[in-house]
């Protein structure tokens, strides 16, 4: 289906080079006023001045889309989520208000293990089903893209469980998952005495198994006091990039385990979390290929101090937003509370947040090339939103106001009042 979409209000690009953007790159958001987009088979044909969009060759028996005054700009990419799992965390929510730490609560056997367990109890089919649910959500706020991590199996069978169910979530659309073997989320119950024999499976049993069946693009480890030193998430980086799987680490989240420079070098697309990061990481994170993904929802959350994303934006590092979705942490999917969170507590500009939300996000999966800009050739990810001034994304929270979402040219959601 062939798509002209005219008079919009403010039409964000995100054009520019195609990587991510670093420091004060971050400001420019390809602003054309009034812009248009030319859609054809699923790709962007032309985009910018209206004129010269509708004078392609392709326009004239393209389907006419009026995005009635209002803003579009790329489909959100949410670089970090863990959607995989059964039930929320009732519990350990109320524990955290009476005073216990995340930290306590792991510690006594709630945490990650307690998500576990519902995911070891729950069969294939009741996952992809709340996960294809939870698809659809992320869909109606925007996002056409997700990054979803295993992590709440722990063990061969129940990982492989989870990256099936992503692997068909995906495969069913409208929203693509990109998936991420998280084993080394931590080491589960039944092996607390014997973590070396942990990460042995991890290695020579798990990664080798996802590789085989082609379940995931990267690999990720939560290198973290009580989870996993240094010294073993880079023993599975080695063991992932044997299996052909790209390193992505939560690094520095409750604690500095001084996990940037063993990242760098493991040529991890992202770092992730970045709450603890000293001065000294700084450079390190500013220069090269690694994104700095920050997910600021779960500090909300936790009630926990923000990452520093304005000392990072201003040495020169290419920030990505995500939400981190996940029953512990951040039960959040909707981008634009996260750009709120973003702007108010982080002192980000609204452009530096729809940057990290967009083509920075898209670097963080190693998509810069197809996602995360309108731009010819792009994929035709876009959102409309219920505004006519960018800067309204950050500033309306708590209420998505996404008119319409589109995903590979084909309109997936749309406002009751719109019917596209
Ligand atoms: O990104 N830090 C580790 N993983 C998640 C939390 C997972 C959970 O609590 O279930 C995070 O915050
Ligand atoms: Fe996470």
């Amino acid at each position: 289906m062939r798509h002209l979409i005219v008079n919009s209000s403010q039409l964000l690009m995100m054009n520019g080079p195609d990587r991510a953007r670093h420091g004060k790159e971050m400001q420019p958001v390809g602003l054309v006023r009034e812009g248009a987009v030319l859609i054809d088979e699923g790709k962007i044909i032309a985009a910018g001045l209206p004129d010269l969009v509708q004078g392609h060759e392709l326009a004239q028996d393209a389907r006419l889309l009026d995005a009635g005054g209002r803003v579009i700009l790329p489909g959100f990419v949410d670089s970090h989520t863990h959607p995989v799992f059964a039930g929320p965390r009732l519990k350990d929510f109320e524990a955290r208000l009476k005073g216990k730490t995340y930290a306590d609560i792991a510690d006594e056997g709630g945490g990650i293990l307690s998500t576990v367990n519902g995911v070891r109890g729950a069969s294939l089919n009741a996952l992809t089903e709340s996960l294809r649910e939870r698809a659809g959500r992320f869909i109606e706020c925007g996002t056409t893209t997700i990054e979803a991590k295993s992590g709440y199996g722990l063990d061969v069978e129940n990982e492989l469980k989870m990256l099936r169910a992503i692997k068909a979530v995906n495969e069913a659309g409208p929203l693509e998952l990109i998936a991420t073997f998280l084993g080394a989320h931590a080491v589960p119950g039944e092996m607390k005495h014997d973590r070396e024999g942990y990460i042995r499976r991890v290695c020579e049993e798990m990664l080798p198994a996802v590789a085989k069946e082609k379940l995931a693009s990267f690999v990720d480890a939560f290198c973290e006091k009580g989870f996993f030193s240094v010294e073993e998430t880079k023993r599975i980086f080695e063991a992932a990039a044997k299996a052909g799987l790209k390193p992505k680490i939560h690094a520095e989240q409750l604690s500095r385990s001084g996990s940037v420079p063993m990242s760098v070098t493991a040529g991890a697309l992202s770092a992730d979390h970045l709450e603890c990061i000293d001065d000294a990481d700084l450079p390190q994170l500013a220069k090269g290929g690694i994104v700095s993904c920050l997910v600021p929802g779960s500090n909300y959350f936790l009630a926990k101090p923000y990452p520093p994303a304005r000392r990072l934006i201003d040495a020169g590092a290419a920030v990505a937003l995500a939400t981190d979705f996940n029953p512990g942490t951040c039960p959040c999917w909707d981008m634009s509370m996260i750009l709120s969170i973003a702007c108010t507590q982080m002192k980000m500009t609204p452009e530096e947040a729809l940057v990290a939300a967009t083509i920075n996000g898209a670097a963080a999966l190693g998509l810069e090339k197809t996602h995360g800009t309108i731009e010819p050739g792009k994929t035709a990810d876009l959102v409309c939103y219920e505004a006519e001034d960018y800067r309204e994304l950050p500033y309306w929270f708590g209420a998505p106001q996404v008119a319409w979402t589109m995903k590979r040219g084909v309109m997936v959601h749309s406002r009751r009042e719109y019917r596209l």
